[in-house]
């Protein structure tokens, strides 16, 4: 029998986002294999109504699963607000929201954290529930930034229009003095050092990628994960829903130094 632990992880989210989730776990987890979703086809996702969120994100997951993955993380904040954590037959679904409530609780000294996301997860409300619900005390600021994503898409990263954009968008954020601040949207970490000149150093910025990792490499620890222990080369293999040249080489570049095997379309 084929060793089930040399089973990809899936990963997924609407578009290039995720990938700043699928290089953190590819570059803490050197021996894992790896399987992307990206549904470029259907990107945003921030902007559709809960119900298509949740259609969205269950279909890749039924194809995620019929992949033979052994493992699934929503790399995506909007489908993480929509779809419980949760294990169908002994495969665990791991969403973002958590693992970042938790990581910003741990960082901040204040208790006052501001959190940047999609319009569907703002509305969601699932960041403020998670937090309150770890700590009643805390305080939560959040701001949607529905002009984020298609400059992350864009590569806008280093674009002064960018700059003045973070910085509108951020400005409630500080005059509510925050000390803590999710990147709830992981296409958000690709304008970190647009976002990191307006907070300065004072403010402590959570990613999804380096949370979720956290949860991942416990559950590795726990032994609810098996580590792939093939001795085979691990692959990292990326899937799209509609086919682009400049999706390609915005991931080349958010994946560096991690690289991937291989680039296909594919219908969910
Ligand atoms: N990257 C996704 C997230 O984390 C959403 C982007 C989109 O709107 O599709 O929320």
């Amino acid at each position: 029998m084929a060793d089930q632990d040399s089973r990809p992880i899936g990963v997924f989210d609407s578009g290039i986002g995720g990938l700043t989730v699928l290089k953190e776990l590819a570059l803490q987890f050197p021996h894992e294999s790896f399987l992307y979703v990206g549904d470029t086809a259907r990107l945003p996702y921030g902007s559709k109504s809960p119900q298509t969120i949740r259609k969205y994100s269950e279909q890749i997951i039924q194809f995620l699963e019929k992949q033979n993955v052994k493992a699934i993380v929503i790399a995506c904040n909007t489908a993480s607000s929509q779809v419980p954590e949760r294990e169908i037959d002994g495969l665990p679904i791991y969403n973002v929201i958590e693992p970042g409530s938790q990581r910003a609780l741990e960082l901040s000294s204040g208790k006052r954290i501001g959190v940047l996301a999609t319009r569907a997860t703002v509305n969601s409300q699932a960041y403020t529930h998670k937090i309150h619900a770890l700590d009643p005390q805390a305080q939560v600021f959040d701001q949607a930034c529905p002009l984020f994503v298609p400059l992350a898409e864009e590569g806008w990263d280093a674009d002064p229009v960018t700059n003045l954009i973070v910085f509108r968008y951020l400005s409630p954020l500080l005059q509510n003095h925050i000390d803590t601040l999710i990147l709830g949207c992981t296409h958000y970490p690709i304008l970190k050092n647009s976002i990191a000149r307006v907070t300065g150093s004072s403010i402590e910025l959570v990613d999804s990628g380096e949370a979720i990792a956290q949860w991942l490499s416990r559950d590795f620890k726990s032994g609810r994960l098996g580590p792939n222990k093939s001795g085979e080369p691990r692959r990292i293999d990326i899937m799209t829903t509609d086919s682009s040249a400049h999706f390609t080489e915005m991931a080349q570049r958010i994946l560096k130094p991690a690289k991937a095997d291989q680039y296909a379309v594919v219908d969910v």
